[in-house]
């Protein structure tokens, strides 16, 4: 009996799964197994030997018994281990691989731009990127004649002999959006209006299509004092100083009266730029009143109304603060270009959230 037991106790030990153990269960303590077997033998023994054998068989199939139940515990309970371990999730890992485009620079600068005037009032107006001439240079005191014309390096589309529709251009600059806000706004009002514009020209800081981002604020007594306070919070805010030096230069631009173009203390030392500091300056726009004939061209009396303008490049701008050398870049779609310039798809600039991290 002793090796009985032996014998089965090591079996169950050593049984890898369920499947194993029952195929031992029956061999040992089932209906036709060993331990039953013996039991039957039970029947030709003398009363003597019957009353010490029958309790030893019926000890031995009882440990059999736990011993079986013990191992399919341990079992079940492995089994659950190796399942547990292998769809083990890691909760913390982000649900999706990490994006792997970036947003460019110059969509970037627009949003920066947009959160930094929307603080001071200033929504988003739109126009359209082919406009008519009358749009694009009159109704901004640029007549036909006006060498403006030829200095702006005008695309001119195609017409069709007989066709008698006003000509069209492709817009030099965002100016057109001013006389299509008045035309939709009325006085007063304070828009910007950030988009692409067009000339004929490449070099290394021009290419045929860049950007801008123009500003109008009209109302009763605006001046040339609110000009300059808009653009310096804009200034602080887009390089993200604290102080800055703006400087106007006197200039003319036909549909502004008196026009400056506006340049911001900077330094160079070392091949960065420094905004806000140093002995340099820097011109980054182009502003003024709004002259009355742009004004009466947009359907707004300039006998109540006056305001300010100003025309800035959205490009050139992100070239300043993020150092990025090259203009003709940012339109070369290069991945790696954009991998290295681009910005995080989900950091949205906001005054108080940082405009750029
Ligand atoms: N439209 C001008 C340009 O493209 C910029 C400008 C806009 C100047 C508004 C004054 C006022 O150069």
């Amino acid at each position: 009996m002793d090796d009985l037991k032996q014998k089965y106790l090591t079996q169950i030990a050593g049984a890898g799964d369920e499947a194993t153990l029952e195929t031992i269960r029956l061999a040992a303590v089932g209906k036709k197994g060993e331990v039953a077997l013996k039991m039957r033998e039970l029947g030709g023994m003398t009363p003597e030997e019957r009353q010490v054998a029958g309790p030893a068989l019926n000890a031995l199939k009882n440990e059999i018994n736990s011993a079986l139940a013990a191992k399919k515990a341990a079992l079940a309970d492995a089994a659950l281990d190796a399942r547990l371990r292998e769809e083990w999730l890691d909760v913390t890992l982000p649900a999706r691989s990490r994006p792997r485009g970036t947003i460019h620079p110059i969509s970037q600068v627009t949003e920066e731009v947009t959160a930094i005037f929307a603080e001071m009032g200033f929504s988003v107006a739109e126009g359209p990127r082919i406009d008519t001439d009358w749009y694009n240079f009159d109704a901004l005191n640029i007549p036909g004649h006006h060498p403006a014309r030829a200095e702006m390096d005008t695309f001119y589309m195609h017409r069709a002999e007989g066709d008698n529709r006003p000509p069209h251009v492709l817009r030099t600059h965002t100016s057109p959006v001013q006389i299509r806000s008045m035309e939709a706004m009325g006085a007063p009002m304070r828009i910007i209006c950030p988009g692409g514009v067009y000339r004929a020209d490449y070099d290394h800081t021009h290419t045929p299509m860049f950007h801008q981002v123009e500003g109008l604020a009209i109302d009763r007594d605006i001046s040339m004092a609110n000009l300059k306070w808009v653009l310096e919070e804009f200034v602080k805010a887009f390089f993200e100083v604290d102080g800055v030096d703006l400087r106007f230069r006197a200039s003319h631009f036909p549909f502004t009266e008196p026009s400056a173009e506006v340049d911001i203390r900077c330094s160079w030392e070392g091949g960065t730029l420094k905004v806000g500091e140093g002995d340099d300056w820097l011109e980054i726009l182009g502003s003024g009143m709004v002259h009355p004939k742009v004004l009466k061209a947009g359907g707004i009396d300039p006998e109540s109304w006056q305001g300010f303008a100003f025309g800035m490049g959205i490009d050139r701008i992100a070239m300043l603060k993020y150092g990025i050398p090259d203009l003709r870049a940012f339109f070369d779609s290069d991945l790696r270009w954009l991998r290295h310039y681009g910005f995080a798809s989900l950091d949205q600039p906001t005054l108080h959230g940082g405009l750029s991290r």
